[in-house]
């Protein structure tokens, strides 16, 4: 949720600042700017759109220190003027976050005589530097700093000072040191190549980078010791590889990154400490699973797993949901906070709350070195590797993976066991998913729908939530997720032959009841599709359906990693027909990171 960047110390700051901001353009591309110090002035050049609308300005400016952005709008459109960097008197500014009180602090500026560009709330940052700033830059910035409320992550630029400054406050940024110059960014992977030892900087902390030295302070100037490490390997980029588009090469790598989040569970001992955090507190009296978007479908179908098998009173709740309401939450709790990138504000804040309420905290993340992890108790990998594609797709697989292993670590002996030597076959099962599922008349019927509606019972309820999403994200095609037994309650008014529906059927039990849900959309003028595992969809109802997809059967606990297979693929084909851009659908970035 935007990509911020700065550098010093470099032979042509604009070519850097340009590759840093295509490696961040999945924080958001609705404008992109680029600043430079060039003989000690501050040269800016920013569009509207994706960060190529940039390039053949970047490549007029040199420069050997500056910052640079990659928006995604939250305080006024996309547009040119509202593009970072803010450029005023002797300052250049790039910022990721929200600063809350900016309609008061922009007020009070223009009483003052400030003149304003944008309509924008970060704009007011440039214009407290300039109001503090009477020749020392360290005071201008801490009296600006101090102003602020709400969550930023900035770069700064000061004419005359070769070099830049960073600041943290609840949204990240790192800093790097490479050869003879330094570096900072939303994100490590925007720093391989770059710097060799990075640090991540800790809520209100400043680093000053100029010539060659990174001083850090806090927001009273006080001094902090900077701790540098190798850049980890979880923090390498990727690159297409060939795949027409980073969302079908991440559906093809689930096996692997099931595989690695299984071995790594292992690896990092995460069963022996959660049988001593669980032992400490005698046992969790509650469990509670929060995360946004995707994540929160892995914890939904965990909470069901959960309490299936452990017995307690397990439930999965939206993170911006629980952050804001008076839980129950208490030293017994267990909560576990899922989220891919580990960044997401509204799952950080609720994890924060969760643990400020007694409770014991588990970070499941994709990012090791994360916010998440910084506030958790413990963490709980995810090995899915770098994912770039808007969409989550592997993550949501690693998620499951790691959850059915917290939760069998809970219970303990033969059910740890038992998970695993499932896990053992998952990985074959992916592969066969991703290669054998014929999802093209799917997608197709998809693409030509005014509607697509998921349903599912059970375990197969928190993936038609996750089918709809994928499909809605990457494609356009408005559609909902909903329990099999619930359409009847109100949605149904919505079907007829325009609308198409999806039944998920993996589970024995449940098949005759989601066909009887499958048949009142028949009588209704509807039209169906089954993606269904062996013996869990009766044969007239797959014979009559548009298109059947079949998926090896699993474990209910893990069945969410195969069967949500089909799903991705159906939406991604349905974006490719519909000429959507899958990796970077409309309106959206991969890191939320602000409210
Ligand atoms: C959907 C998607 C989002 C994320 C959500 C949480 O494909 O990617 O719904 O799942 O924004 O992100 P993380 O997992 O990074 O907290």
């Amino acid at each position: 949720m935007c990509g911020i960047i700065g550098c010093t110390g470099v032979k042509c700051a604009s070519e850097i600042l340009y590759k840093g901001l295509e490696d961040l353009e999945y924080r958001g591309y609705d404008s992109a700017g680029i600043a430079v110090l060039e003989g000690g002035k501050i040269i800016s050049v920013k569009k509207q759109g994706r960060v190529c609308a940039l390039k053949r300005a970047a490549e007029q400016l040199g420069g050997t220190s500056g910052i640079g952005h990659t928006r995604w709008a939250t305080h006024g459109r996309p547009s040119d003027e509202n593009a970072h960097p803010h450029t005023y008197g002797a300052f250049s500014v790039v910022h990721n976050g929200i600063i809350e009180n900016y309609a008061k602090l922009k007020e009070e500026l223009i009483e003052e005589g400030h003149e304003f560009s944008s309509h924008t709330d970060s704009e007011v940052v440039v214009h407290l530097l300039a109001k503090y700033y009477s020749g020392d830059l360290k005071e201008a910035v801490l009296s600006a700093v101090r102003q602020l409320k709400g969550s930023f992550a900035l770069c700064i630029l000061c004419a005359g000072y070769e070099g830049f400054v960073a600041v943290k406050y609840r949204n990240p940024i790192i800093v790097g040191v490479g050869e003879g110059a330094l570096f900072a960014a939303s994100d490590m992977p925007a720093l391989c190549g770059l710097a060799e030892s990075v640090a991540v900087l800790k809520d209100g902390q400043i680093a000053f980078a100029s010539e060659g030295k990174i001083s850090l302070c806090d927001f009273y100037g006080r001094p902090a010791a900077l701790t540098l490490s190798p850049i980890p390997p979880a923090a390498r980029g990727a690159r297409l590889g060939g795949f027409p588009h980073y969302m079908i090469k991440e559906i093809n790598e689930i096996p692997a990154a099931v595989k690695n989040t299984v071995q790594a569970f292992a690896e990092e001992k995460c069963f022996s400490a959660l049988s001593r955090a669980a032992k400490k507190r005698g046992g969790f009296g509650d469990i509670v699973l929060c995360g946004c978007g995707t994540a929160y479908h892995s914890a939904l179908a965990a909470a069901y797993h959960a309490e299936e098998l452990l017995k307690i009173p397990s439930r999965a709740e939206t993170a911006g949901e629980f952050r804001y309401r008076n839980s129950a939450t208490g030293p017994k709790t267990l909560f576990i906070a899922v989220s891919q990138s580990g960044e997401t504000v509204d799952t950080v804040e609720a994890a924060r709350a969760a643990k400020e309420a007694g409770a014991y905290v588990v970070a499941v993340t994709n990012v090791p070195y994360s916010a998440l992890t910084g506030i958790a108790y413990m963490s709980v990998p995810v090995r899915a590797g770098t994912e770039v594609c808007v969409a989550a797709t592997k993550s949501y697989c690693g998620q499951i993976a790691a959850l059915a292993l917290i939760i069998a670590s809970l219970k303990g002996g033969s059910a740890y066991s038992r998970t695993l030597s499932a896990l053992k076959g998952i990985e074959a099962g992916c592969a066969a998913a991703i290669s054998d599922c014929a999802v093209e008349s799917a997608a197709r019927a998809c693409a030509s729908s005014a509607g697509v509606y998921f349903i599912g019972r059970g375990i197969d309820y928190p993936v038609a939530l996750e089918g709809s999403l994928k499909l809605k994200e990457v494609s356009y095609v408005p559609g909902e997720g909903y329990p099999a037994g619930e359409l009847k309650h109100g949605t149904i008014a919505l079907i007829d032959g325009g609308t198409l529906t999806i039944a998920i059927m993996t589970e024995r039990t449940l098949g005759e009841k989601t066909a009887s849900a499958v048949e009142q959309i028949y009588s209704r003028g509807g039209r169906a599709g089954v993606v269904y595992a062996e013996g869990c969809a009766p044969p007239e109802l797959l014979e009559r359906a548009e298109f059947a997809v079949k998926v090896p059967s699993f474990a209910s606990c893990l069945s969410p990693i195969i069967s949500v297979i089909p799903l991705q693929l159906i939406a991604y084909r349905t974006a490719v027909i519909l000429g959507r851009d899958p990796d970077k659908p409309r309106n959206l970035a991969k890191s939320v990171t602000v409210e």
